[in-house]
């Protein structure tokens, strides 16, 4: 890794490393989500609230805290980081049982959680719970459409014919579970889930669609939905950081060129957006005001530009991708870190969905994202995805 960034993420990463020490020790046994007015996180975890069956202890994001920890450990080798990741993935087997809130983002509860465990530590009981998770992900997969289906129906809606750009990073776990097992019946569900976006979701001019709608019984592509940007046919830029960073790990994780060409023209869109502040809106085709950010997808997508720029053949664009992803992070960076002992959470302004009631908030993936692309810009070799 070039010096300039490596030197500056190293220290960044001191600053991160003294906040999760203490931050750590105040989460212990929740499954922290968002923080509050006074900068605590909450707990999805808390058996004295009612979730709806698919957040509480099945909420999308419960692997993150996980993966935060898994991160500073890989780095500092510091116990107490394999202690509490463990809690973490011991907090999320009751998922197992509960069966119905679960869905496709299985991917993004058991890589950071269980796949991290096992590949860091050895642990068998990760093996089994992450294998465990990878098989109900390949359950949902539609033999015909050749799509994994994204939710679950919970009202009178029908979403059996439902996939979603996110899913491109839940399909990790299933190319993990392909190459644990030697059993290809994983790696084939994730190529062929894979290909089907790539011609389904993926615009001429290299936006992509949040949500598409197959025919769940011939396959046959419906039509697109908006999700949670700005308009239908706009562009999320979350779902152009899922999209980007989960061609990529695609292209690593199977060696088809067509996913890292499919991963170059949604990174060529991104940057030919993406101003001099290095600031990232909800979604590119928003109106200027109000001005609603969206840290999260900015380290999502950072993320995906500085391994592009290891994938990619095109030296002019290696330079182009890594240096774009240098000013997305020093701008959360500079702007909107926050290491004080005001908020448990380190990024600051992210937004769920542009319709959202609240934006600016924090999510406890963006700091996991933020802190894999500074692991990353630092020289870091562990992989994730
Ligand atoms: N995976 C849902 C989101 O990015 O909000």
């Amino acid at each position: 890794m070039n010096e300039k960034y490596s030197t500056w993420a190293k220290n960044e990463l001191e600053k991160v490393k003294e906040k999760i020490e203490w931050v750590s020790e105040n989460n212990k046994y929740k499954l922290p989500y968002t923080t509050d007015e006074n900068g605590i996180f909450d707990n999805r975890a808390d058996s004295k609230k009612e979730f709806r069956i698919d957040d509480g202890p099945n909420w999308w994001t419960n692997g993150f805290w996980a993966g935060i920890l898994w991160l500073i450990y890989q780095d500092t080798k510091a116990s107490k980081y394999c202690d509490y990741a463990r809690i973490q993935e011991k907090m999320l087997m009751p998922v197992f049982d509960m069966y119905y809130g679960l869905h496709h983002d299985v991917g993004f509860m058991f890589v950071p959680s269980a796949v991290a465990d096992y590949r860091l530590t050895g642990n068998e009981e990760s093996r089994k719970t992450a294998l465990h998770a990878a098989s109900l992900l390949a359950g949902r997969f539609n033999a015909k459409g050749n799509y994994i289906r994204a939710w679950n129906d919970f009202d009178d809606s029908d979403t059996r014919g439902w996939a979603i750009i996110d899913c491109m990073f839940n399909i990790s776990l299933l190319f993990w579970a392909g190459k644990e097992t030697n059993d290809p019946r994983f790696t084939h569900i994730a190529k062929a889930h894979a290909t089907t976006v790539m011609n389904a979701f993926i615009r001429e001019n290299g936006s992509v669609c949040h949500i598409v709608e197959f025919d769940p019984e011939t396959g046959k592509r419906i039509k697109s939905y908006g999700g949670q940007g700005y308009a239908h046919g706009s562009s999320w830029t979350r779902g152009q950081g899922w999209g980007l960073y989960g061609f990529v790990n695609a292209y690593m994780n199977s060696y088809d060129g067509a996913y890292l060409k499919t991963a170059e023209k949604i990174a060529d869109f991104c940057v030919s957006k993406i101003d001099d502040s290095g600031i990232i809106p909800i979604d590119f085709d928003q109106p200027k005001e109000p001005a609603y950010e969206d840290s999260c997808g900015a380290c999502i997508m950072a993320g995906g530009l500085i391994e592009l720029s290891w994938q990619t053949e095109d030296a002019n664009k290696k330079a182009v991708y890594l240096e774009t992803a240098y000013k997305i992070i020093k701008a959360i960076a500079e702007n909107r870190a926050d290491y004080s002992r005001n908020c448990e959470a380190i990024v600051q302004n992210c937004s769920a969905s542009y319709y959202n009631k609240i934006h600016h908030e924090t999510m406890v993936y963006a700091d996991y994202f933020y802190i894999e692309a500074l692991y990353k810009l630092a020289g870091s070799e562990f992989k994730m995805w």
